[in-house]
């Protein structure tokens, strides 16, 4: 899928925000609610309280996608309350943090810049939330720089930047090391995306295509030992692993990688899920990280629920239909019940001790890169709504019990 979201100040986003800030959290609501009313949002307790005590891990990582801060006006009152890990929604991607040159195509800009990113993990530092490091290589995001000159040149450029990039955040507790590398189409013989510029560029002189993969986990080996920081979990991160055919190209990678003696901790499943989404194919995908290994993780990296269960082919043709006609404004409350008891079977199948991370791609409804793809039309695929109230889908997921209309 071919996915971009423009930047829009996050300043904005948590200014509508509202929220609860620091503070003692009430305990979750138990039972249901009853009179078919959302309960007060001021009686909602910290999400990544609930999931800590669920899933018995101490500030289990419960994460949000966000822009760059807004320079003098970046207030986080939901972000704070109910999370403790961030990625960078684009901020830490390889065109953002070292682009060509100015007037060149082949040649890196002089040295990185990680004006933008720095601004994020400081305060991220500042606030005691973790960062996860998205992404060291995407076919979407890759400068021309690093894939121009020799098939050795273009080793060495994938060397150069995944050294530089994590050495200056050694914070950082995991790096989807890859993003996006399998194939969308069930293939055994050949896994990988081929239609990437990495791919094209290992393939030069009849050279094996698929080698940059190893060759990005083996070097963010290398760095992280010379970092010392052992616990850097090096991630391959993917979409549809919910599917089988994807699934089974994810996992023939994992293998190649493990094969290659190269080391990987797990696979990061983005799970951008539409509602009528089969949870036991999310659980399938969880089962078959495990299965490859005992030592691999599992983490939900990207996590939203479109109201839209559209149809395979909106996915390619983006027009209205095939996609499914805009809902407006006003979501019918049917739509969000079954997104809110999708949520809820979601969490009680991530509830296993492989699952070491959960982060959401965004905080809240007003800002999703769903409201733009696969089409231009109104979604409301996160778990705070426009004005960032706890929705159905909260209550369903810190209160089991609790019943939407
Ligand atoms: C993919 C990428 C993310 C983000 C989303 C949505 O899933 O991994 O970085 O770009 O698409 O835009």
């Amino acid at each position: 899928m071919s996915r971009s979201v423009g930047i829009l100040g996050l300043a904005l986003l948590l200014a509508a925000c509202g929220g609860g800030g620091e503070g003692v959290d009430p305990p979750p609501l138990g039972g249901g609610s009853g009179n078919g009313q959302l309960p007060d949002p001021a009686s909602a307790p910290a999400l990544r309280t609930v999931l800590a005590t669920r899933m018995g891990v101490v500030n289990f990582p419960v994460g949000a996608a966000v822009e760059l801060p807004s320079a003098g006006s970046f207030r986080t009152p939901l972000l704070l309350k109910h999370f403790n890990s961030i990625t960078a929604e684009n901020a830490m991607k390889p065109d953002a943090l070292w682009p060509n040159a100015a007037g060149s195509s082949t040649l890196p800009a002089p040295s990185p810049d990680f004006r933008g990113a720095d601004q994020l993990v400081t305060f991220a530092a500042n606030n005691n939330i973790r960062v996860r490091g998205h992404t060291l290589l995407w076919h979407q995001t890759t400068p021309t720089w690093m894939v121009s000159g020799s098939r050795i040149q273009v080793q060495q450029n994938l060397r150069t930047y995944i050294t530089a990039v994590m050495q200056h955040f050694p914070n950082v507790y995991a790096w989807d090391v890859v993003n996006e590398v399998a194939s969308d189409t069930p293939n055994a013989a050949n896994p990988y995306r081929t239609a990437s510029p990495w791919y094209q560029a290992y393939s030069q002189a009849g050279a094996e295509g698929r080698d940059y993969v190893v060759d990005a986990f083996m070097i963010a080996g290398q760095v992280r030992a010379q970092m010392g920081r052992p616990n850097i979990r090096l991630m391959l991160n993917d979409y549809n692993t919910e599917l089988p055919g994807k699934r089974a190209n994810v996992l023939a990678i994992v293998r190649d990688v493990i094969d290659a003696g190269a080391p990987i901790d797990g696979v990061g499943h983005q799970f951008h899920l539409q509602v009528g989404a089969d949870v036991a194919q999310v659980t399938a995908a969880l089962q078959a990280v495990e299965a490859a290994s005992s030592t691999l993780e599992n983490h939900v990296t990207e996590l939203d629920v479109s109201i839209y269960a559209d149809p395979g082919d909106c996915f390619s043709q983006r027009t209205i239909p095939p996609c499914l006609a805009d809902l407006g404004a006003s979501a019918p409350q049917s739509v969000l019940t079954q997104q809110a008891l999708l949520y809820r079977a979601l969490f009680a199948a991530f509830n296993r001790p492989s699952v070491t991370s959960i982060s959401f791609w965004g905080i809240a409804d007003d800002h999703t890169w769903l409201n733009t793809f696969p089409v231009a039309r109104t979604n409301r695929p996160l778990l705070f709504d426009t004005a960032g109230n706890p929705k159905w889908a909260f209550w369903t997921v810190v209160d089991p019990n609790i019943t939407p209309p």
